[in-house]
Parts: structure tokens; sequence; C-alpha cells
């Protein structure tokens, strides 16, 4: 759906949708107010564990202890909220974390420590001083990928550090599903939150939270399900499928953009891998110099960039957009960085075309 006259090369911050996808969402929002209560009350639920089976196999997590939210952003707010915490109490992150997920730590009230990873990153760095900071800590919050430099952070060998500490988990996968080849549940983590409408390329609206055994999680809003006895017999989702009445067709239509998606060239490896060599082949069209290993990179990947004297990097992405360009351009840690994403639509050429118009903006690629 996305418009010729503008080069997408941010498929990370929002997605795409293919069209197919989008007519049966409208389909599904039309059976709804068609008949709003036969929906509700006698299809709803049952449609939504469908969803539920669906897109909890995508990841490789266990439908029982996974429900839909309508964004990473509110999955990591209901992970947060399940944990009491206090001033007392040492929040452990690194600087690449997003800075939606920053504010809502801070707003815990408990202390945060930003552990630094720099650039070029190192995974073993990361393990080393992740595992320093560790003792005495009440929670780890890790990025699957982060979102300002594009880093695959190395799950596998981080989580196990918290859990032989008995220290929670929250994993903020906002942008794993469809980049990685996910399987949540052997992660091993307390709360792992992800997206639809990002990489699966899904209808806006749509990510997940997945719980590990036993952990509760009430909900931000309470509704129906606060009712002992009211709706599904497994307490988290009767507590959390319903906060109200709301547009469940991005959600329905997950499974749909998965197959949909998929049924575009052959499989999800297909789709995964073919990202993953373009937008290395991008970063070298750019000549710019990588700053990590190819395995810690999916299908985004961050350059440093020096800006000409004057212009900000909010400037830079505005003039960007003015000339033709979706394109994050990110501090981090006051360095300037370009973020480039690569998904099935897009072309070698179009990186080409953004090094000319940079190179015309007096930007250096590093
Ligand atoms: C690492 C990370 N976490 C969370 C989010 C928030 O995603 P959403 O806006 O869908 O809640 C993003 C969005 O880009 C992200 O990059």
């Amino acid at each position: 759906m996305l418009t010729p006259d503008v080069v997408h090369l941010n498929h990370g911050s929002f997605g795409a949708c293919l069209r197919s996808v989008f007519t049966e969402t409208s389909h599904i929002r039309e059976r709804v107010e068609a008949a709003p209560m036969r929906y509700y009350v006698r299809d709803w639920q049952r449609e939504l564990d469908a969803a539920r089976v669906s897109a909890a196999a995508f990841v490789g997590a266990v439908p029982e202890r996974f429900v839909f939210v309508p964004s990473a952003t509110t999955g990591l707010a209901l992970a947060l909220a399940s944990l009491p915490l206090t001033a007392s109490d040492r929040i452990v992150t690194t600087t690449h974390v997003y800075p939606a997920c920053r504010n809502q730590l801070e707003r815990t009230g408990a202390q945060i420590q930003y552990v630094p990873t720099p650039l070029p990153f190192d995974d073993d760095q990361l393990v080393a001083v992740i595992d320093a900071a560790l003792d005495g800590a009440r929670l780890l919050v890790l990025d699957h990928i982060t979102s300002p430099s594009a880093l695959i952070y190395p799950l596998a060998r981080l989580v196990p550090l918290a859990q032989r500490r008995g220290i929670p988990v929250l994993i903020d996968g906002a942008h794993a599903p469809g980049q990685l080849p996910l399987e949540v549940e052997a992660l091993g983590a307390t709360w792992y939150v992800g997206n639809h409408h990002k990489w699966m390329c899904a209808p806006k609206a749509s990510g997940f939270l997945a719980v590990a055994p036993d952990i509760a999680v009430p909900p931000l809003v309470t509704s129906h399900g606060g009712t002992a006895g009211y709706g599904p017999a497994n307490r988290l989702h009767a507590e959390l499928d319903w906060s109200g009445t709301y547009d469940p067709a991005p959600i329905l239509a997950v499974p749909v953009a998965i197959r949909a998606v998929a049924a575009e060239v052959s499989d999800w490896t297909f789709v995964r891998e073919h990202n993953h060599v373009l937008v290395q082949a991008f970063t070298e069209a750019l000549d710019a110099t990588a700053l990590s290993a190819p395995s810690a990179i999916g299908s985004m990947q961050a350059v440093a960039i020096e800006l000409p004297a004057g212009l900000t990097t909010s400037a830079l992405e505005q003039r960007l957009l003015a000339a033709g360009f979706e394109v994050p351009i990110v501090g981090y840690l006051d360095r300037p960085l370009l973020r480039i994403s690569a998904h099935l639509y897009n072309h070698l050429d179009e990186a080409d075309a953004l090094a000319r118009t940079l190179h015309e903006l007096g930007v250096t690629v590093l």
C-alpha cells in the first residue's frame, strides 16, 4: 500500500501492510459493524482464541500465556505495572533502550542503571557489563533488537545471567517478530513483548505480551474480566483480552498477514534472509562502515553519519522527508545515526538515491 512517490527505507518504525491484508481487515470490520452483538457476544472470543494460537505459534510462545495488546508500548506498561517497584529498587537496562520505554522505566520511581554499550558493538562486552551490573538488581530490561542502533542482543547469553540470580527479565521485542526466527518460550524471559505491525506486516495496533508460567499480570484497565467466573477459565485471557469495546480487526488479521507475506515469496525464512542480505547491500552502497558483525544484524542496520554545521538530526530527517525519503535519523549518545530497513518491496537502487541526496545535503556517511 506504500505510495510509489516515497522511498520507504523505514519499515522498522511503523511497518507496512499488504493491500490484501488491509482488505481482509476491512471485511472483519464490516462483519463487526453489520451485527455487533452477534459478533462480540457469539464470535469474538472464539476468533480471538484462533488468532492467538496462530500468532503465538509464529513466535514460539504458549497461547495460554499470550495476550494481544495494541502495541509493544502497552505490553511494556502491563509488565512493569505487574512488578511492585520502589525507590530502593534498581532496574538494569542499556543505553540503547527505546526512549518511550525509558520514560516508562523512569515513571516507576526505581533507580535506573543504563549500562553503557559502545559502538561498534561487541556482544562479549555487553554480556560482561550486564553480568557486572546485576548483583542486587530488581529487574533486567533488554531489547531483543535495539531501536536506535538496530543491534540483535544475544539474549540466550544474557537472560540466564538474571535467571540464575532470580531476577525477573523483561524483553522489549518490538522489532523481533518477522525479523528473527523467534522462540519466545525457549528464551526464558519473565515477560516478552512484541509487535505484529512492524516486521510481520500486520495492520497497525497489534502486538503481544507473553509471560512465564505462574506470572500474574493484572490489567491496566479493569473490565468484565474482574468479575470472578466471567469469560474464559484462563484468568490472564479473561482479564486482558477485553478492556472495553475495541476494534479487533488488526489482531484478527495477524494470521492473514503471516500467510500473505509468506505467499509473496516462499516462506518466512526467505523473507528474513532476503531482508538481511539486502540491508547489508544497502550499507555497502552507502559506503558505510558496519557498526557490528553481520550476526548482530537482522533486517535493519544503523550507520554513523556526520552532519554539516548547523543541521540537527531532526532537521535532516525533515529534509529527507521533503526529498521523498522515509528514513529515521537518530541521536545515540549524541552521535547521529541513520537507520535503514530492508523489506521485500525495497531495491538496492534506493540506497544509491539516498546516498546522492545525503551528499547533496552535505551529510557524510562514516
Ligand atoms: C525497541 C522498541 N520498543 C518499543 C517500540 C514501540 O512500539 P509501538 O509504538 O508499536 O508500541 C519501538 C518502536 O519503534 C521500538 O523500536
